[in-house]
C-alpha cells in the first residue's frame, strides 16, 4: 500500500482544502491517506531569533518525518489575501530550517480551492513556482473554482469538464508514485 499524505494548507476545522486534499489521496489506487492537521503543528511564528535562542521545535521535525515516510504528497491550498494562509507559511518556513530537501523530492500533487470563482489560483501558482524548483518529479497542478456547487463529498467533483482536469492531474501524480518508489 502507498502512504499518501494528505494536507489541507488552512488551520479552518471545517477546511474545504482539507476536504479536497482527502478526496484527491483517496483518488489513489491502493493507497492509505494519512491526514495531516495544520492545528496540530502550531509553532511560534518563525524568527531567526528564535530558532537562535531556542532551535527548531520540535514539531516541526515530526511533520517532515511524516513527509518522509510519505510515498506521495498531496496539498490543496487556501488563499488569505493572495496567498498562503498564515498556518501553512509558519509550518513551511520551520520545515526549510531543518535540512535543503524539505519535500523530500516526492511526488507532489497541489490543489486548490474556495468558494469563489478564482479557485485560489493566485496560491496555487505561488507554492507550484516554489514547490516545484528542484523536484525531480512534474508537478500536477488542479484548482477548483466554487467549491459549494462543484464539489460534494460522496460524488467528488460532479462538474464534468472540472473532473477532466482533476483526473488529468491525478493520473500524472499517480503514474510518478509508481516510477519513483
Ligand atoms: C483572512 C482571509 C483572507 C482571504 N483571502 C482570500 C483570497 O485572497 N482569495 C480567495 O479566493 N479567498 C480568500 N478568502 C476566502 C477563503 O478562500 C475561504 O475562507 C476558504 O473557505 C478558505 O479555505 P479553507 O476552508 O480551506 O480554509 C479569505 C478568507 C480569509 C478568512
Amino acid at each position: 500500500m502507498k502512504k499518501i499524505v494528505a494536507i489541507g494548507a488552512s488551520s479552518s476545522i471545517k477546511s474545504i482544502n482539507k476536504e479536497l486534499a482527502n478526496y484527491a489521496a483517496s483518488q489513489v489506487p491502493n493507497s492509505i491517506t494519512i491526514n495531516v492537521n495544520l492545528i496540530d503543528f502550531e509553532m511560534p511564528i518563525y524568527s531567526i531569533d528564535k530558532e537562535k535562542e531556542h532551535g527548531i521545535p520540535k514539531l516541526a521535525y515530526k511533520f517532515k518525518e511524516i513527509l518522509k515516510n510519505s510515498d506521495g504528497i498531496v496539498i490543496s491550498f487556501a488563499e488569505h489575501n493572495g496567498v498562503y494562509t498564515a498556518a501553512f507559511k509558519n509550518i513551511f518556513d520551520w520545515i526549510s530550517r531543518v535540512e535543503k530537501v524539505v519535500w523530500y523530492n516526492k511526488p507532489m500533487f497541489l490543489l486548490s480551492t474556495s468558494t469563489g470563482k478564482n479557485g485560489a489560483k493566485l496560491v496555487l501558482e505561488i507554492a507550484h513556482s516554489r514547490i516545484s524548483r528542484g523536484n525531480p518529479f512534474t508537478i500536477p497542478t488542479f484548482s477548483l473554482p466554487e467549491f459549494n456547487n462543484n464539489f460534494e463529498l460522496d460524488k467528488g467533483i460532479i462538474n464534468k469538464e472540472l473532473n477532466e482536469n482533476f483526473r488529468n492531474s491525478l493520473s500524472t501524480f499517480i503514474s510518478n508514485i509508481n516510477n519513483g518508489n
